[in-house]
């Protein structure tokens, strides 16, 4: 359930129309509702109740400095995976001990960084990583806290390209090779291992790919237990899916998840981290568009939006099913026609939709793109000098710009040109 429903026709986000916000901000614009992301993150954490858990909000799906302030508040651990993100997290409140710092390239910056400011523990990836951060650890007269991501060759049946726990994908050590490299930790100076890490993909619809992980990680705690090694706590990833279809679909719910992870690993006496990105953010956001123009083509009609693949690039990029709504409640009797729903920008994998069934829009007629709220305005660029998309957040009946838009002039006052360039001495060159 979200908050973002027709009232007298037309839609808001809580208690605030999203025509409003679109009148004041312009458009394209996210907005955020307070109201979903509390509750999402209260689901989390009531699933995993009765165990020695923490909620890591996997930042990565919408890092707005407010979302994760509001979120901090209620007592989110982060789950970061750069140094700017390790930077967010602090800026919002979090404390060391409650980030855990991801990623398969960590450098030796982002690791100084993440030790010297506290961490609560690096998921490393890979054998050449670990060595590198026992000595950066060695080097500051500490010991980095680490679990390994293992790899458990499990399909996640999820998208290609956010799939990440089969053997092809460059995540993770192979769960084959586990004890070795757990040997190999023990015995470095910088290590200390606290337990182990997992995460098989995004935008998973079914619960028995975590099913099959989670008894792989529990049959490995129990063998490198025996090795002697000290496993007090298990890092079970994110991915749990959200609904984008919101008429047929119903994905596993948080607590259903709970249930599997209690059944799966929780007679272990391990602490439990999750790192749900998607199921937090995700249907908490709309990205607000306006209609430019309706054309007419050869043998189907295209709507033409405002908001483009640099505001939201999900559909270009995986083919990814967003749905699109009039943001004023459509009059009884319109019959809905396909059209496909393109942006402005000159590619035609600027296309949000194909065929979809919309009721007749008219130019200056505001839609809003569900489901936006996770991976939207982080993935957002500013391709064809299109300012970076601006981020509202609404309480009840309060709203706020998170992030306004920039101006064409602070774009391109950005862009430094080199004197040698501005007076022409490049011409000489051959
Ligand atoms: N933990 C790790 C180590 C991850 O790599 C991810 C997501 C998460 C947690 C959070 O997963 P979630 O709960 O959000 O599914 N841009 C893509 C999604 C990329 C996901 C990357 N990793 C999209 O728009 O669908």
């Amino acid at each position: 359930m979200d908050h973002f429903l027709y009232r007298n026709g037309a839609l808001h986000a809580e208690d605030v129309p999203l025509a409003e916000i679109a009148a004041t901000v312009g458009t394209p614009v996210y907005v955020y509702s307070a109201a979903t992301l509390v509750r999402h993150f209260r689901l989390f954490d009531e699933a995993l109740e009765g165990l020695d858990h923490l909620v890591c909000y996997a930042m990565k799906s919408n890092s707005n400095q407010a979302v994760l302030t509001l979120l901090a508040g209620l007592g989110a651990g982060m789950d970061v995976v750069s140094g700017g993100e390790y930077q967010r997290a602090k800026a919002a409140g979090v404390p060391g001990d409650k980030i855990v710092f991801s990623g398969v390239g960590k450098t030796v910056d982002e690791m100084r960084m993440a030790l010297t400011g506290g961490v609560r523990q690096f998921n490393v990836e890979s054998e050449p990583e670990m060595r590198v951060l026992s000595d950066v650890a060695v080097e500051l007269g500490l010991r980095a806290p680490i679990t390994i991501r293992v790899n458990p060759d499990v399909d996640a049946m999820t998208h290609a390209k956010i799939a990440t726990g089969k053997s092809e994908n460059k995540f993770g050590i192979p769960i084959a090779r586990a004890r070795e490299v757990y040997a190999e930790a023990a015995a470095l100076p910088g290590i200390e291992v606290v337990g182990i890490d997992v995460h098989i993909g995004s935008q998973l619809t079914d619960l028995a790919p975590f099913e099959a992980a989670y008894l792989k990680v529990a049959e490995l705690t129990r063998a490198l237990r025996a090795d002697g090694h000290t496993i007090r706590r298990l890092d079970l990833g994110g991915g749990l899916g959200i609904p984008y279809a919101h008429s047929n679909q119903a994905p596993p719910l948080p607590k259903d998840y709970g249930a599997l992870i209690k059944r799966t690993v929780g007679d272990l006496g391990c602490e439990i981290e999750i790192e749900p990105g998607r199921l937090v953010s995700g249907n908490a956001g709309v990205m607000v568009s306006k209609v430019v123009y309706v054309k007419s083509g050869e043998g189907r009609d295209f709507l033409i939006l405002d908001g483009a693949m640099n505001d939201l690039v999900r559909p270009a990029m995986y083919d990814a099913h967003h749905d699109i709504v009039p943001v004023i409640e459509p009059a009884l009797g319109l019959e809905p026609a396909p059209i496909d729903i393109v942006g402005p920008v000159c590619e035609s994998g600027d296309t949000f939709a194909k065929q979809r069934l919309m009721p007749p829009l008219s130019p200056g007629d505001l839609v809003a793109f569900r489901s936006a709220g996770a991976y939207g305005a982080v993935m957002a660029s500013e391709y064809n000098t299109r300012p970076l998309v601006p981020e509202v957040l609404v309480h009840g009946d309060q709203w706020s710009v998170i992030r306004p838009r920039p101006s064409v002039a602070d774009i391109i006052a950005r862009d430094h040109v080199p004197d040698w360039v501005r007076d022409g001495s490049t011409e000489c060159d051959s």
